[in-house]
C-alpha cells in the first residue's frame, strides 16, 4: 500500500480566483498547492482586453501571500467585439496564455460571450496561425436541449465543425462531464491540438449527489454532473495518464449567500483540497501512478511550457479537514465535500 506520493508540483488549468476580497480569500489556497494556473476571465465586467488582464494579473500579485511561488496564466474572454489584433499582441508579448470561449449564456457572467461562433472567425484564424490555445465552455445554450445533455450536443453541433474548419487550432475542451466527451477527446487528442481539462468533483459526484435527501447547492455546477455511467468514463480516461487529459479544478468560489438561496450560482469550490481529492481518485482507481502525468506533465506538455521544478508530497493517513472559509467581510464560502471522507493531505 502506498501512503506517501511525491510528484513534480503539479499545474491547475482551470481557476476562477474572482477579484477583491473573494481572490484574497481564496488565492493562497490555489497558490500554496499549484505552481501556475489558467485564470478565468469570467469576472464582472469581463476581462476582454490585453489591457484590462495585465491589470488583472496586477491584482493578483498584490494578493498572493510573501513568499508564494505561484505564476497567473491570464486568459481573455471572447466577445463578438474581440478585437483580433490585441489578441495576437497580448500573446505575442506572453501577458495572456489563452482565450476563453463561452457560448452567450452558458454559465456564470458569459452574458457578454459568443452569441454565434461564425462572428469569432476571424479571431479564430488569428489563434491557429500564432498557436494561442482556445479554451471552449462546451454547452450549447439552446433552451430546447435538456441541461443533461447540453455537452453531448455542443460536441455534435459546434466542436466538429469548428475543428474542421481550424484543424490546427489548439483547443481545450474545458471540464468535461461525459462519456461523449471523453470518448472524443480520446480518439482524437493527443496530436497537440485537441485536449480536456477534468475536475475533481466530477470525477466524484455523479447527478444523484445533487439531490441526495434535499438539493444540495454546494453540488451544483455548470456543466452540471451527469450520471454514474459518464463519471466512471471521466475516471478511466483521467487515470490514463495520456497526454490529452489534464487537471483543471474549475474550483469556482460563490459566497454561501449566491448558493444557498432562491436562484443559487453554478459553481463548486475546491482549492482548499484540491490535490488530495484527485489523490483520493486516482488511490480509488488503483492508479497512483499515473497522477503525476495528470496533474503535471499533461498541462505543461500541450501548453508548450517546461515543467515545474519543485515537487509536492500527499500522505495518507488522517485526510484533510474539510471547513467552511470566512471572506474578510465575514462571509462564509462552503468547499466542497467529497462522498466519503479524504485521507490525502499536502505535506
Ligand atoms: O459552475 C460553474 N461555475 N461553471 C462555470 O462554467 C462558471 C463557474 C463560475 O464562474 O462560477
Ligand atoms: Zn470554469
Amino acid at each position: 500500500m502506498t501512503d506517501s506520493l511525491t510528484i513534480i508540483r503539479p499545474d491547475d488549468w482551470h481557476v476562477h480566483l474572482r477579484d477583491g476580497d473573494v481572490l484574497r480569500t481564496v488565492l493562497p489556497y490555489t497558490a500554496k498547492t499549484f505552481a501556475r494556473a489558467i485564470v478565468m476571465p469570467n469576472l464582472r465586467p469581463p476581462v476582454t482586453t490585453v489591457a484590462r488582464a495585465k491589470t488583472y494579473r496586477d491584482e493578483i500579485l498584490a494578493a498572493l501571500p510573501a513568499g508564494a511561488d505561484f505564476t497567473p496564466l491570464m486568459t481573455l474572454y471572447l466577445t463578438n467585439a474581440t478585437d483580433p489584433s490585441d489578441v495576437e499582441m497580448g500573446f505575442a508579448e506572453g501577458s495572456v496564455t489563452a482565450a476563453k470561449l463561452y457560448p452567450a449564456n452558458a454559465t456564470t457572467n458569459s452574458e457578454h460571450g459568443i452569441s454565434d461562433i461564425k462572428k469569432a472567425y476571424p479571431i479564430l484564424e488569428c489563434m491557429q496561425r500564432i498557436g494561442m490555445p482556445l479554451l471552449i465552455h462546451g454547452e450549447v445554450t439552446d433552451s430546447g436541449v435538456d441541461i443533461f445533455d447540453r455537452e453531448a450536443f455542443f460536441i455534435d453541433r459546434a466542436l466538429l465543425p469548428l475543428r474542421r474548419d481550424f484543424p490546427a487550432l489548439k483547443i481545450v475542451l474545458e471540464h468535461i462531464t461525459t462519456e461523449e466527451a471523453t470518448a472524443y477527446v480520446a480518439e482524437n487528442g493527443g496530436r497537440g491540438t485537441l485536449a480536456a481539462t477534468v475536475t475533481a468533483h466530477h470525477l466524484l459526484i455523479n447527478r444523484n449527489a445533487i439531490f441526495a435527501g434535499g438539493i444540495r447547492p454546494h453540488y451544483y455546477c455548470l456543466p452540471i454532473a451527469k450520471r454514474e455511467k459518464h463519471r466512471q468514463a471521466l475516471v478511466k480516461a483521467a487515470t490514463m495518464g495520456e497526454a490529452m487529459f489534464f487537471l483543471g479544478t474549475d474550483t469556482a468560489p460563490h459566497v454561501d449567500a449566491a448558493k444557498e438561496c432562491a436562484c443559487g450560482c453554478a459553481g463548486i469550490f475546491t482549492a482548499p483540497t484540491a490535490l488530495e481529492l484527485y489523490a483520493q481518485v486516482f488511490d480509488d482507481a488503483g492508479k497512483l501512478d499515473k497522477l503525476e502525468a495528470f496533474a503535471s506533465r499533461n498541462g505543461p506538455a500541450f501548453y508548450g511550457l517546461p515543467v515545474n521544478e519543485a515537487q509536492i508530497t500527499l500522505k495518507k493517513g488522517r485526510g484533510e479537514e474539510i471547513k467552511p472559509i470566512l471572506t474578510q467581510d465575514e462571509q462564509t464560502i462552503t468547499s466542497f465535500a467529497p462522498p466519503s471522507p479524504l485521507v490525502w493531505r499536502v505535506g
